[in-house]
């Protein structure tokens, strides 16, 4: 492997935290296939990117289609493997009290954030492991706290968290390493949808936590495997335990 024909994925790559993490990735040597459903804005990253030299192939499409992860895996297989998969797209869905939820409203949060990772995983292992690759599943700490009325988008990225040190176990044998990352409160469409009417303009842009992968990325593979990092502590290491 050489470090001119490193490949990225990273999905939810047109705006936010996934924009960053993009550009990091391209910044130190990857080529990138990158996702999210609105074209216009996905190919404005594809455009930005790529006029710095990298190549970049940009697909739009939901996560949750399986021929849209398809084509992303098989657009990395044409860029020549893989070396790092990012599953960063995420849907926050309904917000509100779980005594008034409608349980048939649970809806896309699961299969957009638990089981959408977990399909194109499945579909990229076999060029991941290629390379002895990574893949980084992007968690929050509302995984963790019991924020009220954010139940099921909590719930589906504590079910990422558990899959993805499942998967790093399982993978092991594969040479493959799973990590998760909290980013943080950012200031993102997400978070103003979190927080709507609210002025968000205290919490910080995602670029503050382009130090994290800049430093993530350069670590041994095996070292971190099945970590979870927390990418706005400004002290490294950043490394939250379990
Ligand atoms: N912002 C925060 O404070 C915060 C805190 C903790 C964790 N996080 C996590 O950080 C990650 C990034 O969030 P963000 O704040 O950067 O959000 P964002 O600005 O809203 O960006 C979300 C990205 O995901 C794409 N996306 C959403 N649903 C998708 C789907 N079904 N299929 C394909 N692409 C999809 C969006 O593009 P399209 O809409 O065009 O598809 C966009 O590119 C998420 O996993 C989120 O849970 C965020």
């Amino acid at each position: 492997m050489t470090e001119e024909n490193r490949v990225a994925m990273v999905t939810g790559a047109s705006r936010g935290l996934g924009e960053v993490i993009a550009r990091v990735l391209a910044e130190r040597g990857h080529d990138l296939v990158i996702g999210a459903r609105d074209e216009t804005t996905l190919n404005r990253v594809r455009d930005e990117i790529s006029e710095r030299g990298r190549r970049v192939v940009a697909i739009a499409g939901d996560v949750t289609d399986a021929s849209v992860r398809r084509r992303w895996v098989d657009a990395a297989r044409e860029l020549g493997g893989l070396d790092v998969l990012v599953n960063n797209a995420s849907e926050l869905g309904s917000l509100g009290p779980l005594m008034t939820f409608d349980v048939q409203r649970f809806g896309r949060v699961f299969p957009v954030n638990a089981g959408a990772p977990i399909a194109l995983i499945q579909l990229a292992v076999p060029l991941l492991a290629a390379r002895r690759g990574l893949i980084v599943n992007i968690t929050s700490d509302a995984a963790h706290e019991a924020y009220a009325g954010w139940g099921p988008y909590g719930a589906s990225k504590a079910a990422l968290e558990l899959l993805t040190r499942t998967l790093a176990v399982e993978l092991l044998t594969h040479g493959v390493s799973a990590v998760l990352v909290d980013p943080g409160d950012m200031r993102t469409r997400m978070h103003q949808e979190a927080f709507p009417g609210e002025d968000i303009s205290d919490r910080p842009l995602p670029d503050v936590t382009a130090p994290f992968w800049r430093w993530l990325f350069d670590q041994d593979r095996e070292a971190i495997r099945a970590q979870r990092f927390v990418a706005q502590r400004q002290d490294a290491p950043w490394h939250q335990p379990a």
